[in-house]
């Protein structure tokens, strides 16, 4: 029997309570309920509002129902409701009526509302330890591929020559604007909306200050409407997860196309791979398309709590039980991911033959023709025009820049010198590219300087 059939003369219907029943998700944020009770409890006792012996035999119920649950002597009862009325439940069942106190100027309303801060803090802090070994791996990789040319794309056609070491270090930049977007949330998210009770507050004489203490909250909510019915906090998360599956996708996208036959560029290991039931050949980027694939639930999930808050009036709405399934997901999902990424891209071969092969076919060295001439004095578009007709002589002729005798460069232009064939090569230009942000070595190398920095503080 539900705790509120006092004020009912039926039973509940069977459906009523499977749809309203949430025990079977948020049973995750049993030790959440707990740690918020036990503050609350102590808030009680030190306020006066229920006896100090009683807050002390509630605060060491709720330590024993704590330990019951983790060590697999008690189990989360799964007809209840949700895991605020379990967990009461359980304390009255084993503490008799102190047990009864615990919910004096409370709500569940409330009581969810710090159950949820509470999880998704500590979960905040999981997905950064895993962004940071992420950008770790990523700096690994760097630093052995310093200097490793690799040809980089603008619509997927060969523009410019870069490094391995460049390009994998955009990717820390993401993942560092992603730590950060996190940071940012975990501020706001940090404020303790206990203490609201069901939306207007309480007359009793609480102290907001100790649960937010003993929570290690920044500052009370200040509003108890808005205490109970914000949750900007978990539509701000799962926006930052999104964004982090984003990232993850483009990198999973670029490898599955830098593993094709046709690129080659890398080759996952083995165990990162999977085969076809049919095709013997096959090795297959099952992981990288996975995670491309899961971002687009990732969005649902923000999509739908969006959807979920829009319409809602002041104060809490039972809509709000939805919060926690799509927050759940996109939390595992993008743990799961984080995780896979680091082995795999530990255990990945870079062919470099194949990407210098490729860098010297492309043509991605016609810019830096055309600045050798500009420094010549020609005006750049000029120049542009002119490499452009040089190009197009070369791809009728099945040449590239490089092979180009210096008559050839002349019957173009007598501003060419022998010295252009330095300003073509792949390695100088790309050394010649030292400004903040750019692919020289030197420039990457400081750029790593700056990251492994900021690392060893967080
Ligand atoms: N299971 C509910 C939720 O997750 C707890 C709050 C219930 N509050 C209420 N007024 N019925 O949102």
């Amino acid at each position: 029997m539900p705790m509120w059939a006092g004020r009912f003369e039926k039973e509940e219907n069977e459906l009523t309570n499977e749809i309203n029943s949430s025990i079977k998700i948020d049973k995750r944020l049993y030790k959440e309920d707990i740690r918020g009770s036990i503050a609350h409890a102590t808030m009680l006792g030190e306020c006066g509002i229920i006896s100090k012996d009683n807050s002390k035999k509630i605060i060491n119920g709720l330590k024993e129902i704590l330990s019951d649950i983790e060590s697999g002597k008690l189990e989360i009862d799964l007809s209840k409701e949700d895991i605020h009325m379990f967990i009461e439940e359980e304390l009255t069942n084993r503490i008799g009526d102190a047990g009864k106190m615990v919910h004096t100027a409370r709500s569940r309303n409330d009581q969810v509302a710090v159950d949820i801060k509470l999880f998704l803090r500590e979960e905040i802090i999981n997905i950064k330890k895993l962004l940071i070994d992420l950008i770790k791996e990523l700096i690994k990789i760097s630093k052995n591929n310093i200097i490793t040319i690799m040809p980089v794309f603008t619509h997927m056609q060969d523009a410019q020559p870069s490094t391995i070491a460049h390009y994998l270090m955009a990717y820390t930049e993401m993942f560092r604007r992603d730590i950060s977007r996190l940071n940012d949330t975990y501020k706001r998210l940090n404020v303790n909306p206990l203490g609201s009770c069901a939306l207007a507050a309480t007359s009793y004489d609480t102290d907001r200050l100790i649960t937010t203490k003993l929570l290690e909250f920044d500052s009370p909510t200040l509003n108890s409407l808005d205490g109970v019915s914000d949750r900007d906090f978990a539509i701000e998360l799962l926006n930052d997860i999104s964004i982090i599956m984003m990232h993850l996708s483009r990198f999973s996208e670029e490898i599955i196309i830098f593993s094709s036959n046709e690129f080659k560029f890398v080759e996952l290991d083995d165990a990162f791979s999977t085969g076809s039931s049919i095709m013997p050949q096959k090795k297959n980027p099952d992981i990288c398309e996975l995670i491309r694939g899961k971002t687009g639930r990732v969005y649902g999930n923000l999509m739908n709590l969006l959807t979920v808050m829009k319409g809602l009036p002041l104060a809490y709405n039972k809509d709000m039980q939805e919060d926690k399934e799509c927050l759940f997901d996109s939390i595992d999902t993008v743990k799961l991911c984080l995780k896979v990424i680091v082995p795999m891209l530990d255990s990945i071969k870079f062919n470099k033959e194949k990407m210098l092969e490729a860098a010297k076919k492309g043509f991605i060295n016609a810019t830096d023709l055309a600045d050798y001439l500009t420094k010549k004095g020609m005006p750049f578009r000029d120049a542009y025009k002119l490499v452009g007709q040089i190009v197009s002589y070369s791809i009728k002729n099945g040449k590239s820049l490089n092979d180009l005798e210096i008559e050839e460069y002349k019957s173009f232009s007598n501003e060419f010198e022998n010295d252009l064939y330095d300003s073509i090569d792949l390695v100088n230009i790309v050394n010649s590219k030292n400004t903040i942000g750019g692919p020289a070595p030197d420039t990457v190398k400081k750029h790593i300087e700056i990251v492994e920095k900021e690392l060893s503080k967080i």
